[in-house]
Protein backbone atom coordinates (compact mmCIF):
# COMPACT_ATOMS: atom_id res chain seq x y z
CA UNK A 1 0.00 0.00 0.00
CA UNK A 2 0.93 3.49 -0.75
CA UNK A 3 0.37 5.75 2.78
CA UNK A 4 0.38 9.26 3.67
CA UNK A 5 1.61 9.70 7.40
CA UNK A 6 0.40 13.66 8.57
CA UNK A 7 1.99 14.25 11.68
CA UNK A 8 4.97 11.05 10.94
CA UNK A 9 7.72 13.28 12.85
CA UNK A 10 5.47 12.91 16.15
CA UNK A 11 5.63 10.85 18.57
CA UNK A 12 3.05 7.75 17.15
CA UNK A 13 3.32 9.05 13.87
CA UNK A 14 7.02 7.98 13.90
CA UNK A 15 6.11 4.80 15.31
CA UNK A 16 3.44 4.24 12.67
CA UNK A 17 5.83 4.90 9.96
CA UNK A 18 8.88 2.24 11.18
CA UNK A 19 6.14 -0.29 10.81
CA UNK A 20 5.08 0.73 8.19
CA UNK A 21 8.12 0.68 6.23
CA UNK A 22 9.34 -2.62 8.63
CA UNK A 23 6.20 -4.05 6.66
CA UNK A 24 7.11 -2.62 3.37
CA UNK A 25 4.72 -0.25 2.71
CA UNK A 26 5.83 2.81 0.56
CA UNK A 27 5.28 5.79 3.03
CA UNK A 28 5.13 9.61 2.41
CA UNK A 29 5.59 12.03 5.45
CA UNK A 30 4.05 15.41 5.54
CA UNK A 31 4.43 17.58 8.85
CA UNK A 32 4.82 20.95 9.63
CA UNK A 33 7.32 19.91 12.64
CA UNK A 34 5.65 22.09 14.92
CA UNK A 35 5.76 19.95 17.80
CA UNK A 36 7.67 16.93 16.41
CA UNK A 37 11.40 16.29 15.34
CA UNK A 38 12.72 15.59 11.67
CA UNK A 39 15.31 12.99 13.49
CA UNK A 40 12.60 10.72 14.52
CA UNK A 41 11.55 10.10 11.09
CA UNK A 42 12.71 7.03 9.30
CA UNK A 43 15.08 7.16 6.37
CA UNK A 44 12.99 4.78 3.94
CA UNK A 45 10.23 7.70 3.75
CA UNK A 46 9.80 10.53 1.76
CA UNK A 47 9.96 13.56 4.14
CA UNK A 48 7.90 17.03 3.19
CA UNK A 49 8.07 19.83 5.55
CA UNK A 50 4.63 22.00 5.74
CA UNK A 51 1.50 21.79 7.03
CA UNK A 52 -2.01 20.00 6.37
CA UNK A 53 -2.93 23.92 5.81
CA UNK A 54 -1.47 23.96 2.76
CA UNK A 55 -3.66 22.68 -0.17
CA UNK A 56 -1.03 23.37 -2.61
CA UNK A 57 1.20 20.73 -1.41
CA UNK A 58 -1.28 18.18 -0.61
CA UNK A 59 -2.14 18.65 -4.42
CA UNK A 60 1.55 17.80 -4.93
CA UNK A 61 1.93 14.49 -2.69
CA UNK A 62 -1.59 12.93 -2.58
CA UNK A 63 -2.20 11.11 -6.08
CA UNK A 64 -1.72 7.83 -5.85
CA UNK A 65 -1.82 7.78 -1.83
CA UNK A 66 -4.24 4.33 -1.05
CA UNK A 67 -4.92 5.23 2.70
CA UNK A 68 -4.13 8.64 4.39
CA UNK A 69 -3.11 7.92 8.42
CA UNK A 70 -4.26 11.01 9.96
CA UNK A 71 -2.08 12.27 13.16
CA UNK A 72 -1.00 15.51 12.64
CA UNK A 73 -2.52 18.03 15.25
CA UNK A 74 -2.48 19.81 18.60
CA UNK A 75 -2.84 17.19 21.62
CA UNK A 76 -1.68 18.76 25.02
CA UNK A 77 -5.15 19.23 26.95
CA UNK A 78 -3.72 22.05 29.27
CA UNK A 79 -3.33 23.85 26.06
CA UNK A 80 -6.43 23.90 24.66
CA UNK A 81 -7.99 25.24 27.62
CA UNK A 82 -5.71 28.69 27.16
CA UNK A 83 -6.07 28.58 22.95
CA UNK A 84 -9.39 26.79 21.97
CA UNK A 85 -9.46 28.50 19.11
CA UNK A 86 -6.07 27.26 17.74
CA UNK A 87 -6.57 23.56 18.74
CA UNK A 88 -10.45 23.85 16.40
CA UNK A 89 -8.57 25.69 13.60
CA UNK A 90 -5.58 22.84 13.36
CA UNK A 91 -7.56 19.57 14.59
CA UNK A 92 -10.74 20.69 13.02
CA UNK A 93 -10.49 22.87 9.95
CA UNK A 94 -7.07 21.89 8.83
CA UNK A 95 -8.30 18.48 8.59
CA UNK A 96 -11.29 19.88 6.51
CA UNK A 97 -8.52 20.72 4.19
CA UNK A 98 -6.70 17.44 4.03
CA UNK A 99 -10.29 16.05 3.40
CA UNK A 100 -11.03 17.90 0.72
CA UNK A 101 -7.86 17.76 -0.65
CA UNK A 102 -8.26 13.91 -0.57
CA UNK A 103 -11.41 14.37 -2.91
CA UNK A 104 -10.16 16.10 -4.98
CA UNK A 105 -7.11 13.65 -5.32
CA UNK A 106 -9.56 10.80 -5.77
CA UNK A 107 -7.86 9.06 -2.37
CA UNK A 108 -10.70 7.34 -0.51
CA UNK A 109 -9.86 6.21 3.10
CA UNK A 110 -8.09 7.93 6.38
CA UNK A 111 -7.66 6.31 9.58
CA UNK A 112 -7.73 8.71 11.92
CA UNK A 113 -5.90 9.45 15.70
CA UNK A 114 -8.65 10.18 17.53
CA UNK A 115 -9.31 9.94 21.56
CA UNK A 116 -10.89 8.74 24.81
CA UNK A 117 -10.94 12.52 25.00
CA UNK A 118 -14.28 12.40 23.25
CA UNK A 119 -15.69 10.78 25.97
CA UNK A 120 -17.00 12.94 29.61
CA UNK A 121 -15.02 10.45 31.94
CA UNK A 122 -17.12 11.20 34.67
CA UNK A 123 -20.32 9.64 33.36
CA UNK A 124 -19.32 5.74 32.75
CA UNK A 125 -16.19 3.29 33.11
CA UNK A 126 -14.78 1.52 31.15
CA UNK A 127 -16.52 2.84 28.25
CA UNK A 128 -17.92 2.06 24.56
CA UNK A 129 -17.87 3.61 21.50
CA UNK A 130 -21.73 3.28 21.53
CA UNK A 131 -21.96 5.06 25.34
CA UNK A 132 -22.83 8.98 25.88
CA UNK A 133 -20.00 11.42 24.69
CA UNK A 134 -19.12 14.73 25.86
CA UNK A 135 -16.17 16.18 25.64
CA UNK A 136 -15.28 18.27 28.69
CA UNK A 137 -12.30 20.19 26.78
CA UNK A 138 -11.36 21.92 24.16
CA UNK A 139 -8.90 19.11 22.79
CA UNK A 140 -11.98 16.90 23.15
CA UNK A 141 -14.27 18.75 20.69
CA UNK A 142 -12.18 19.47 18.50
CA UNK A 143 -10.75 15.84 18.06
CA UNK A 144 -15.21 14.66 18.03
CA UNK A 145 -15.32 17.36 15.99
CA UNK A 146 -13.60 16.36 13.08
CA UNK A 147 -14.90 12.67 13.21
CA UNK A 148 -18.35 13.72 12.76
CA UNK A 149 -16.72 15.64 9.42
CA UNK A 150 -15.14 11.89 8.11
CA UNK A 151 -18.55 10.41 8.59
CA UNK A 152 -20.09 13.43 6.67
CA UNK A 153 -17.19 13.09 4.50
CA UNK A 154 -18.63 9.05 4.10
CA UNK A 155 -21.61 9.57 3.47
CA UNK A 156 -21.86 11.67 1.07
CA UNK A 157 -18.28 11.69 -1.30
CA UNK A 158 -17.26 8.22 -0.39
CA UNK A 159 -14.16 8.76 1.25
CA UNK A 160 -13.71 6.23 4.14
CA UNK A 161 -12.95 6.77 7.49
CA UNK A 162 -11.65 5.16 10.60
CA UNK A 163 -11.63 7.06 13.75
CA UNK A 164 -9.48 5.20 16.45
CA UNK A 165 -9.72 6.47 19.47
CA UNK A 166 -6.56 6.51 21.42
CA UNK A 167 -6.34 6.36 25.45
CA UNK A 168 -3.53 7.21 26.83
CA UNK A 169 -0.01 6.34 24.95
CA UNK A 170 3.16 6.02 26.16
CA UNK A 171 6.40 4.51 24.76
CA UNK A 172 9.82 5.42 22.99
CA UNK A 173 9.69 8.54 20.81
CA UNK A 174 7.74 10.72 22.82
CA UNK A 175 9.87 13.59 23.14
CA UNK A 176 7.70 16.39 22.88
CA UNK A 177 9.72 19.82 24.59
CA UNK A 178 6.95 21.03 26.89
CA UNK A 179 5.04 17.57 27.07
CA UNK A 180 2.06 17.65 29.72
CA UNK A 181 2.07 13.84 29.61
CA UNK A 182 2.24 12.49 32.83
CA UNK A 183 4.59 9.06 31.46
CA UNK A 184 7.37 11.20 29.66
CA UNK A 185 7.48 13.91 32.27
CA UNK A 186 7.85 11.73 35.41
CA UNK A 187 10.51 9.87 33.68
CA UNK A 188 12.32 12.89 33.05
CA UNK A 189 12.09 14.13 36.27
CA UNK A 190 12.72 11.15 38.18
CA UNK A 191 16.34 10.40 35.59
CA UNK A 192 17.28 13.93 35.92
CA UNK A 193 17.08 13.32 39.94
CA UNK A 194 13.65 15.96 40.58
CA UNK A 195 10.52 15.98 42.13
CA UNK A 196 7.93 14.14 39.65
CA UNK A 197 4.75 16.71 39.43
CA UNK A 198 1.37 14.27 39.84
CA UNK A 199 -2.34 15.76 39.95
CA UNK A 200 -4.98 14.42 42.43
CA UNK A 201 -3.21 12.85 44.40
CA UNK A 202 -2.98 9.95 41.93
CA UNK A 203 -6.62 9.06 42.45
CA UNK A 204 -7.51 9.13 38.69
CA UNK A 205 -8.10 5.95 36.68
CA UNK A 206 -5.98 5.89 33.01
CA UNK A 207 -5.53 3.16 30.13
CA UNK A 208 -2.45 2.79 29.11
CA UNK A 209 -1.58 1.75 25.85
CA UNK A 210 2.14 1.11 24.57
CA UNK A 211 2.88 2.51 21.18
CA UNK A 212 3.63 -0.31 18.77
CA UNK A 213 0.25 -1.46 19.81
CA UNK A 214 -1.03 1.59 19.07
CA UNK A 215 0.66 1.56 15.22
CA UNK A 216 -0.63 -2.21 14.79
CA UNK A 217 -4.05 -1.06 15.33
CA UNK A 218 -3.73 1.81 12.48
CA UNK A 219 -2.20 -0.90 10.29
CA UNK A 220 -5.22 -3.27 11.16
CA UNK A 221 -7.61 -0.55 10.43
CA UNK A 222 -6.42 0.28 6.87
CA UNK A 223 -6.22 -3.11 5.94
CA UNK A 224 -9.43 -4.18 7.76
CA UNK A 225 -12.07 -1.11 8.25
CA UNK A 226 -14.50 -0.04 6.09
CA UNK A 227 -16.82 2.61 5.63
CA UNK A 228 -17.35 4.88 8.67
CA UNK A 229 -16.61 3.25 12.35
CA UNK A 230 -15.00 4.52 15.16
CA UNK A 231 -12.74 2.32 17.74
CA UNK A 232 -11.34 2.58 20.98
CA UNK A 233 -7.95 1.53 21.13
CA UNK A 234 -6.67 0.95 24.88
CA UNK A 235 -5.41 -2.06 27.20
CA UNK A 236 -9.01 -2.42 28.09
CA UNK A 237 -7.37 -2.39 32.23
CA UNK A 238 -8.10 0.84 34.28
CA UNK A 239 -4.91 1.67 36.26
CA UNK A 240 -4.63 4.29 39.37
CA UNK A 241 -2.06 7.01 38.36
CA UNK A 242 -0.34 6.34 41.82
CA UNK A 243 0.15 3.03 40.70
CA UNK A 244 1.83 3.96 37.67
CA UNK A 245 4.56 5.92 39.93
CA UNK A 246 5.00 2.82 42.07
CA UNK A 247 6.04 0.73 39.12
CA UNK A 248 8.37 3.48 37.61
CA UNK A 249 10.27 3.31 41.24
CA UNK A 250 10.07 -0.19 41.49
CA UNK A 251 11.79 -0.71 37.63
CA UNK A 252 14.22 2.34 38.73
CA UNK A 253 15.00 0.38 42.30
CA UNK A 254 14.57 3.52 44.59
CA UNK A 255 11.76 5.89 46.32
CA UNK A 256 10.81 8.85 43.98
CA UNK A 257 10.53 12.52 45.35
CA UNK A 258 6.88 13.39 44.36
CA UNK A 259 5.09 16.82 44.26
CA UNK A 260 1.43 17.41 44.80
CA UNK A 261 0.01 19.86 42.51
CA UNK A 262 -3.49 19.63 43.71
CA UNK A 263 -6.32 19.73 41.04
CA UNK A 264 -6.55 20.10 37.50
CA UNK A 265 -9.30 21.71 35.72
CA UNK A 266 -10.71 19.57 32.27
CA UNK A 267 -8.99 15.98 33.42
CA UNK A 268 -11.40 13.38 33.57
CA UNK A 269 -11.40 11.36 36.86
CA UNK A 270 -12.09 8.09 34.85
CA UNK A 271 -10.62 7.17 31.41
CA UNK A 272 -11.08 3.57 30.33
CA UNK A 273 -11.23 1.61 27.55
CA UNK A 274 -13.99 -0.94 26.59
CA UNK A 275 -12.04 -2.61 23.47
CA UNK A 276 -15.00 -5.38 22.31
CA UNK A 277 -15.24 -3.94 19.39
CA UNK A 278 -11.89 -3.23 18.09
CA UNK A 279 -11.18 -7.01 18.99
CA UNK A 280 -14.07 -8.76 17.07
CA UNK A 281 -13.92 -6.75 14.48
CA UNK A 282 -10.34 -5.72 13.53
CA UNK A 283 -8.62 -8.86 15.20
CA UNK A 284 -6.56 -6.22 17.38
CA UNK A 285 -5.66 -6.78 20.61
CA UNK A 286 -2.85 -5.32 22.89
CA UNK A 287 0.37 -7.21 22.66
CA UNK A 288 2.94 -5.33 25.29
CA UNK A 289 1.91 -5.22 29.08
CA UNK A 290 2.44 -2.09 31.39
CA UNK A 291 5.72 -3.55 32.96
CA UNK A 292 7.48 -4.43 29.60
CA UNK A 293 6.30 -1.21 28.09
CA UNK A 294 7.37 0.65 31.36
CA UNK A 295 10.88 -0.76 30.92
CA UNK A 296 11.54 -0.07 27.39
CA UNK A 297 10.34 3.27 27.69
CA UNK A 298 12.75 4.27 30.52
CA UNK A 299 15.41 2.42 28.45
CA UNK A 300 15.11 5.15 25.86
CA UNK A 301 14.76 7.45 27.93
CA UNK A 302 17.79 6.65 29.23
CA UNK A 303 19.58 6.62 25.53
CA UNK A 304 18.17 9.24 24.06
CA UNK A 305 16.38 11.85 25.86
CA UNK A 306 18.44 12.08 29.40
N1 LIG B 1 -0.34 10.78 22.78
C1 LIG B 1 -1.55 10.38 23.16
O1 LIG B 1 -1.69 9.81 24.28
C2 LIG B 1 -2.74 10.56 22.26
C3 LIG B 1 -3.99 10.10 22.72
C4 LIG B 1 -5.12 10.27 21.89
C5 LIG B 1 -4.98 10.83 20.64
N2 LIG B 1 -3.77 11.29 20.22
C6 LIG B 1 -3.69 11.90 18.89
O2 LIG B 1 -2.65 11.28 18.15
C7 LIG B 1 -2.04 12.22 17.25
C8 LIG B 1 -0.54 12.18 17.43
O3 LIG B 1 -0.24 12.56 18.78
P1 LIG B 1 1.23 12.51 19.37
O4 LIG B 1 1.10 12.15 20.78
O5 LIG B 1 2.12 11.73 18.47
O6 LIG B 1 1.60 14.07 19.30
P2 LIG B 1 2.85 14.81 18.61
O7 LIG B 1 2.70 16.25 18.96
O8 LIG B 1 4.12 14.12 18.98
O9 LIG B 1 2.57 14.58 17.06
C9 LIG B 1 1.79 15.43 16.27
C10 LIG B 1 2.59 15.76 15.03
O10 LIG B 1 1.76 16.55 14.16
C11 LIG B 1 2.56 17.62 13.63
N3 LIG B 1 1.61 18.67 13.24
C12 LIG B 1 0.79 19.41 14.04
N4 LIG B 1 0.04 20.23 13.28
C13 LIG B 1 0.39 20.00 11.99
C14 LIG B 1 -0.05 20.54 10.74
N5 LIG B 1 -1.01 21.48 10.67
N6 LIG B 1 0.52 20.08 9.59
C15 LIG B 1 1.49 19.12 9.64
N7 LIG B 1 1.94 18.59 10.79
C16 LIG B 1 1.39 19.02 11.95
C17 LIG B 1 3.52 17.97 14.74
O11 LIG B 1 4.68 18.64 14.31
C18 LIG B 1 3.83 16.59 15.34
O12 LIG B 1 4.95 16.00 14.70
C19 LIG B 1 -2.67 13.59 17.56
O13 LIG B 1 -3.62 13.86 16.58
C20 LIG B 1 -3.32 13.37 18.93
O14 LIG B 1 -4.46 14.20 19.08
C21 LIG B 1 -2.64 11.16 21.01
Amino acid sequence: MKALVTGGAGFIGSNLVKLLCDKRHEVIVIDDLSSGFRKLVDERVKFYKGSIADPKLLGKILPGIDVVFHLAGFSTITYSMTNPAVYFQNNFMNGIILLEAMKKAGVKKMVYASSAASYDGRKKTPVAEDDPIGPINPYGASKLAFEHAMSAYYHSFGIEGIALRFFNVYGPNDEQAESTRAIPQWLKAALRGRPMPYYWKGRQKRDYIFVEDIARANLFAAEKGRGFRVYNVGSGTGIWMIDILKKIEKILGRRLDLKDMGERSGDPKYAVADTSRIKKELSWKPEVGIEDGLKRTIEYFKTNVI
